[in-house]
């Protein structure tokens, strides 16, 4: 079996998720190292091709300036009515496409513009896939003055939680990191905590999850759909 990097199995990922952007489109763009390489593929593509896309609409800045930098035009989400397809990774996927997503922050921002997409592609490399939820860390951005009353909710839930230190979200919130949740019902959960007063969204994608997944393997590219 040959053997690849994390970092080389997102590459393949990113370059595989071209075939989901239709020719000219106006392309969601999630955020992440796996994003990166999407990103990095995109401005590929356009030096051969460039009316490959039309533009992008961005979930963060971080991925903003990458796409930038590339000379693709970033529009504003609010420009927008609908995304044939957003693209963007995931910290954990399971097998019917429900995801934790946040390690780096930008969820909110990446749950608004996957609401607007028909299709959301989650591109991974094969250690994300799970069996149930939770062992990852759970993000979930929280308005600043609410942050000790959410943690003691989720300790109430059998969790432990903590303050991601020296991180400030583009929206100017804070993101609470919640571990040791086994989390059974994707939907139920995240109804039930982004009821919580102070949660402006938790890392649980269940109404936005993946339509499709390509997963990053040594054998190539698996597709879940
Ligand atoms: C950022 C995210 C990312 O998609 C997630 O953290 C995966 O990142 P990476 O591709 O770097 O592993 O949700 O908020």
């Amino acid at each position: 079996m040959t053997t690849m990097t994390q970092d080389e199995l997102k590459t393949l990922v990113g370059r595989a998720a071209l075939d989901y952007v239709p020719q000219g489109a106006i392309v969601g763009v999630g955020t992440g190292s796996t994003v990166d390489k999407f990103i990095d593929a995109l401005g590929e593509a356009l030096k051969s091709d460039p009316g490959r896309i039309s533009g992008a609409v961005s979930s963060s800045v971080r991925s903003t300036e990458r796409l930038t930098a590339l000379g693709i035009k970033v529009q504003p989400s609010e420009s927008v009515t609908s995304l044939g397809v957003y693209i963007d990774g995931a910290d954990e996927i399971d097998h019917a496409g429900f995801m934790i997503k946040g390690g780096g922050a930008a969820l909110t921002r990446e749950k608004i513009v996957a609401d607007l997409a028909e299709k959301f592609v989650c591109i991974a490399d094969e250690s994300k896939l799970v069996l149930v939820l939770g062992k990852f860390p759970l993000p979930v951005e929280v308005i600043p003055m609410a942050a000790a009353q959410v943690i003691r909710g989720f300790e109430k839930l059998g969790g432990q939680a903590k303050v991601r230190e020296g991180v400030t979200t583009d929206n100017g919130n804070v993101i609470v990191d919640v571990s040791g949740l086994n989390i059974e019902s994707p939907a139920r959960f995240e109804a039930d905590i982004n009821q919580w007063p102070g949660v402006v969204t938790v890392g649980v994608f269940a109404r936005n999850k993946a339509s499709v997944c390509l997963l990053g393997t040594p054998e190539g590219v698996k597709t879940l759909a």
